[in-house]
């Protein structure tokens, strides 16, 4: 039993009661990137909506896009359906995001260029998503989990400064080694602007908050607790001033063996483990400090078959001896077939503790 919030409603639902430490029958499971392309029904809701961003600002299609995989598969938990991208879009920087091409901002690289975005008008921005949270705290089954999200200021900024998806983040790296304090007070408004907007997501129902870092890996290791730990601290220590027992479960991607020291500084309920962590380490190192989630391969629910079905009983003879919930290393990609996201609920269902 973990030292944390046990007062939260654990009701019927796995997924809290996993989230607080409890033994259960089974283990929960849900998938990152449940929602989104692989399945017909979301490219049909997408086509009549218009595009991405329209489908994350009209709660009617929001709502309907994010319970499309529970009816197929049962998840423990639904995920909001919106993008980490919609906070700086609502801090005034122009987003677009194009077929084939991912997002595409205008940079925001000079103090000047930060001074232009603000929280005038952040919530009302985001009103459309406070909506879609509050419509699906009523509509999901009783004992599915509903988590809200957010990016962490490390990644929003990464794609707030370099305009556009890296592979090494380079652009917001440099920016950080040669103004500090420009990139420090980027960070700063995130902060600030992401407390607010989970706070406003757990006022109208979310249960558990989920934290982005996808680039936490890029950050070298002096720059680490600079970028990475110290900007969730806050935002955990500003939640935990109006919601001192709500589960936040953090996924630094790519953190590797500072995972520990992650759930130390942050104060993070949970973590997510992404692919490359070593499940005996992470069983030996991190399970002993919080209940943890992940890690299948992305890429093993596109091939299926034998090695599919080897490496989800390896990771759950591993892991689920303690607090532990199933998940992927990362979200489900486009060319995923539907019927082996079936094949992986179905085994995790099924699966009898030791
Ligand atoms: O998990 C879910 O089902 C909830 C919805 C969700 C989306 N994005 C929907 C989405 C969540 C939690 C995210 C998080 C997100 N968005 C992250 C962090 C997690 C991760 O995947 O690394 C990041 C880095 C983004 C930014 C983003 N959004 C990128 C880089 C892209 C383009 C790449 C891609 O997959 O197309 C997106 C687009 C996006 N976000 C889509 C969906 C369903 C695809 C949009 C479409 O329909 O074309």
């Amino acid at each position: 039993m973990y030292n944390f919030g046990l007062s939260f409603m654990t009701k019927n639902k796995l997924f809290l009661q996993t989230l607080s430490g409890h033994s259960t029958d089974r283990v929960a499971f849900w998938y990152m990137r449940q929602a989104g392309r692989y399945l017909p029904e979301y490219m049909e809701r997408r086509k009549v909506a218009g595009s991405f961003l329209d489908l994350c600002y009209s709660p009617d299609f929001a709502v309907e896009v994010t319970l499309q995989p529970l009816r197929r598969y049962h998840m423990d938990a639904a995920i909001l359906f919106s993008d980490i991208l919609v906070v700086p879009h609502a801090l005034g920087q122009h987003l677009e995001f194009r077929q084939g091409e991912g997002p595409v901002l205008t940079p925001v690289n000079t103090a000047e260029k930060i001074a232009m975005l603000g929280m005038d008008g952040f919530h009302e921005h985001l009103a459309p998503v406070y909506e879609t949270v509050k419509r699906l705290h009523r509509e999901i089954p009783e004992t599915t989990t509903l988590i809200g999200f957010a990016g962490a200021p490390w990644t929003v900024a990464t794609y707030m400064v370099g305009g556009r998806g890296s592979t090494d983040q380079a652009a917001t790296r440099e920016l950080a080694y040669q103004e500090e304090e420009v990139f420090q007070n980027l960070i700063d408004l995130l902060v600030l602007a992401t407390s607010e907007y989970l706070i406003r997501q757990i006022r109208q129902g979310a249960e558990v908050i989920q934290i982005f870092d996808t680039w936490a890996g890029a950050l070298p290791d002096d720059q680490f607790y600079k970028w990475a730990i110290m900007p969730v601290k806050k935002i955990i220590s500003n939640i935990r001033e109006f919601y001192p027992d709500v589960p936040i479960i953090g996924f630094p991607k790519g953190a590797g063996c500072r995972y520990p020291e992650y759930i130390r500084s942050t104060g993070v309920s949970a973590v997510s483990i992404d692919t490359a962590m070593p499940l005996e380490w992470a069983r030996d190192h991190i399970q002993p400090l919080c209940p943890l989630q992940g890690n299948l391969d992305p890429l093993l629910l596109v091939a299926g078959g034998v090695a599919l079905k080897r490496r989800v009983l390896e990771i759950l003879d591993c892991l689920s001896e303690g607090p532990f919930i199933f998940n992927l290393g990362h979200g489900i990609v486009p060319q995923t077939p539907p019927e082996n996201v079936a094949f992986v609920s179905e085994l995790i269902r099924d699966y009898q503790k030791k």
